[in-house]
């Protein structure tokens, strides 16, 4: 009988052996925590689709960030859902309006504790539900959108946001956020490019998150699933732009996606695991299917061990007391 040369299973016997040799750890402050806030809401408002997240109120949405940063949270992302919408998606511009607000009251909250982030993005705000304003045949026009784009880069940066998160994947985006930025005298406020954004099914909770009025798709915007070699176009011509980091999105269906750009970004690499994954696990765990604790740990894991930097999750808050526990 012949014996095995090699047994890796020697590193394996103890918790204290896998945790000496673990190759990935995770830290809250590497964990940014997306929050959604309700224009005019009374109470925070659930969403069904996303059991355990709300549209906040302001003052639960000031709670929400202040327990992010004394959980030691890396950041905050902040998407407002407005009252009215219209073709152009003005309330994104007003200096009130429902994000600009948001984000004024919880920096006031949380000073520099923690990294406020915002979206600069149409599609919360615009009445057909597209992310860029449309043109005569009604089809998104990019270059209008630009515009749009810097107006409320600048807005968000007046507000207090320490960093503008872009989701709308329009060409150009990033140079015209960072003109717009620069022009205002705010060379301070950084850009974390959703550089490799998917049209992905797994949006669908996102859009009863912020009630989106959406038909149809964004596939004219949105990379297509079946493509791994136009990320690198995409990141390339963000970096080229000036973003200071740059995001893959969504996670866990685009690990492979997420370890090339790891490999070829010398900015930090940030990914968005949505409101799909999170739902998905949610309903797995509420049947008694998988276990919820491990999965989420898990699924944040993987997310690193490909490469992410720093991982949006909506459990950001939720791990981040578990880490402490243990
Ligand atoms: C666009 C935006 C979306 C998400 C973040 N920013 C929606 C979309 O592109 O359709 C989705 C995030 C999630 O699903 O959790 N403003």
């Amino acid at each position: 009988m012949s014996f095995p040369q090699h047994r890796p299973r020697r590193l394996r016997q103890t918790p204290a052996l896998r945790r000496l040799v673990a190759e990935t750890r995770l830290h809250p402050a590497e964990l940014i925590l997306p929050a959604f806030i309700r224009e005019g809401a009374s109470e925070p408002i659930a969403i069904q689709s996303m059991p355990g997240v709300v549209q906040h109120t302001t003052g639960t949405l000031r709670r929400a960030a202040a327990e992010a940063a004394e959980l030691g949270l890396g950041g905050i992302m902040l998407f407002g859902v407005p009252e009215e919408r219209d073709a152009e998606g003005s309330a994104g511009l007003d200096p009130d309006g429902v994000l600009n607000a948001a984000i004024r009251a919880v920096r006031e909250e949380v000073g520099d504790s923690l990294v406020v982030m915002s979206d600069v993005c149409l599609d919360e705000f615009t009445d057909h539900g597209h992310c860029g304003v449309l043109d005569a045949d009604g089809r998104v026009d990019n270059d209008a959108t630009l515009e749009v784009y810097g107006q409320m880069a600048v807005a968000q940066a007046e507000a207090g946001a320490h960093v503008l998160g872009p989701s709308g994947m329009m060409d150009g985006q990033v140079a015209a956020i960072r003109q717009a930025l620069d022009a205002a005298g705010r060379q301070d406020v950084a850009v974390l490019a959703y550089a490799a954004k998917y049209a992905s099914a797994f949006y669908g909770p996102f859009r009863e998150a912020v009630d989106s009025q959406l038909t149809g798709d964004r596939r004219t915007y949105q990379m297509d699933a079946a493509n791994r070699r136009e990320a690198m176009l995409e990141v390339r011509l963000d970096l080229e732009e000036g973003a200071d980091m740059v995001m893959v999105k969504p996670a866990m269906s685009y690990l492979d996606i997420l370890a090339d750009v790891a490999a070829m970004s010398p900015v930090p690499v940030a990914a968005y695991q949505i409101s799909g994954e999170y739902a998905m696990v949610e309903a797995a765990a509420a049947n008694g299917w998988i276990d919820r604790k491990a999965s989420i740990l898990e699924s944040v894991l993987g997310i690193r061990r490909a490469g992410a930097n720093m991982v949006l999750t909506y459990w950001a808050a939720e791990i981040a007391g578990w880490l402490r526990e243990s």
